[in-house]
């Protein structure tokens, strides 16, 4: 027996209201040619500087089973198998909305200011001991980006987990509506996207949108150690969660880490995870890891699934690239440690990614050093939250501070002297002064916001090593 299709024809065509003919099935769904799939739906968003009406001939020539379109692009044949309609987009959210409604999975909707792609893959494995499980792909969280996920999910799934995000509030309510979790999970609450928020507390709300979306009977978990995390419970309350559920250090946390020791390449965990004593190993460095693994094995509880299935897989969960990933770089002189934290940065990522290089010891002659490039997007306080970090700098035992960019040089100005390196205009400024200081047995940490292009410096001191790369995986069950 072969396995159903993800979409027929008449399923989309019903579903989204269009046009067009029957007879083909599709096994996922995309909206990017370039990754298109044989056998994929294509749908052709009007994205903010392409129209991937552009594109549709090339998904079709790239296999595509069919293409969702609003018209039909010049260079695509009569009778290519096309589903019309008037609104691309909107058909992507009614193909969500049909699939949301039909699943029978457990849906649980992963916001928060940093860790939400981190938890969501930790909850994609720990959740598949259970069940089969889907995810939304990458940081798949936003007005597009959830529907896709919501599109491609199986009718089999007995899990589903999604990502969401956002940049304005308003924007977290949409999306929760449409996924409607039964369990609405908020990772942590910190500034980022400050420019566009009053204050933290307006920060706090816009997350606590996620609650809207909730099913009836569905359940809040959030972390109590985060900022405003009163106000979280609050607003789940008024939204009509039916269970307020805190993890975190918190005294009053009902999921509690109680005991968390670093390891070289993660760290070994005690918890109270619901009246349910549990130690785990947790495979990337960092309490923080240690928090999004206790945020999973509450989730898995809450969703009565298996929980020690679930802590076995935490051992296996290693940091993203660029997310903390670690490389050690054999110089043909020594092993060079190298901590990718390039992706992206707000305070709250840069702290936790302090605190992994002040746990992570040099070797005898080496030197923990940071190279940071600015949080984007602070806004007014932006200044002062670059300076701040002279503090958890300090705390990490850092001996040299490498800074680009104008928010850092704020940081470089409150570092004391013999503890900063070099300030830079950008990442290109700093890359020959670091080349020249690094040495075997140093740990470096790279980090910056996605727009301070941080990781070309993490390829330049990859190409110091004389063989490729090693990234280190997370630790097995040595946890
Ligand atoms: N609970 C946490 N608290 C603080 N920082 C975290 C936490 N979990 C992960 N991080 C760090 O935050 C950074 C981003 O992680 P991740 O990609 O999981 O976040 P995200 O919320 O999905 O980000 P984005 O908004 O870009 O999608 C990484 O550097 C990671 O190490
Ligand atoms: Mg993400």
């Amino acid at each position: 027996m072969t396995a159903r299709a993800l979409w027929t024809a008449l399923e989309a065509i019903e579903a989204t209201g269009g046009t067009g003919p029957d007879g083909w099935t599709a096994d996922g769904v995309s909206i990017d040619s370039r990754s298109c799939a044989p056998g994929d739906l294509f749908i052709a968003i009007l994205g903010p500087s392409r129209d991937a009406h552009d594109f549709v001939a090339d998904a079709l020539s790239r296999g595509a089973a069919a293409a969702v379109v609003s018209h039909r692009p010049s260079n695509v044949p009569a009778d290519a198998p096309l589903l019309l309609v008037d609104d691309t987009l909107r058909a992507l959210e009614a193909l969500g909305r049909q699939r949301r409604a039909r699943t029978t999975a457990k849906i649980v909707a992963v916001t928060g200011s940093a860790g939400k792609t981190s938890t969501k893959e930790a909850l994609r494995c720990a959740l598949a001991a259970s069940g089969p499980t889907h995810a939304s792909a990458a940081s798949y969280n936003n007005h597009w980006g959830v529907p896709l996920s919501l599109a491609r999910l199986p009718l089999d799934a007995a899990y589903g987990v999604f990502e969401i995000g956002m940049n304005h509030a308003g924007e977290i309510a949409a999306l929760t509506r449409q996924v409607r979790p039964h369990l609405a999970l908020v990772t942590t609450i910190a500034p980022a996207h400050l420019a566009e928020f009053a204050d933290l507390a307006a920060i706090a709300r816009a997350k606590a949108e996620i609650f809207e979306g909730l099913e009836p009977g569905g359940i809040a978990l959030i972390n109590l150690d985060a900022p405003h995390a009163d106000l979280l419970a609050e607003r789940a309350r008024a939204a009509g969660a039916a269970r307020v559920v805190g993890f975190g250090q918190d005294a009053a946390a009902e999921a509690r880490l109680l005991k968390w020791v670093a390891r070289d390449q993660g760290s070994r965990v005690t918890a109270d995870v619901m009246g349910q004593a549990i130690a785990f190993g947790v495979g990337a460095p960092g309490v923080h890891w240690a928090m999004n693994a206790l945020a999973v094995l509450a989730t898995v509880h809450l969703l009565a699934a298996d929980i020690a299935g679930a802590a076995a897989t935490l051992p296996q969960v290693s940091a993203l690239a660029g997310r903390g990933r670690r490389h050690d770089i054999d110089t043909g002189q020594g092993i060079l440690t190298l901590i990718d934290e390039s992706y992206n940065a707000n305070p709250a990522s840069v702290r936790a990614a302090l605190a992994v290089l002040g746990d992570t010891s040099p070797a005898s002659c080496g030197r923990r050093i940071a190279i940071l490039g600015d949080m984007l997007e602070l806004g007014a306080e932006g200044d002062a939250l670059h300076a701040a970090l002279a503090g958890p700098i300090a705390a990490a035992g850092v001996d040299l501070v490498f800074t680009c960019g104008e928010g850092m040089a704020h940081l470089a100005a409150a570092l004391p002297p013999e503890c900063h390196a070099h300030h830079g205009a950008d990442a290109a400024a700093l890359l020959r002064p670091v080349l020249e200081t690094v040495r075997p047995g140093d740990v470096v940490m790279v980090k910056g916001s996605l727009g301070m292009a941080m990781a070309p410096m993490v390829g330049a001191l990859e190409g110091l090593a004389v063989e490729p790369p090693v990234h280190c995986a997370g630790g097995g069950n040595a946890l």
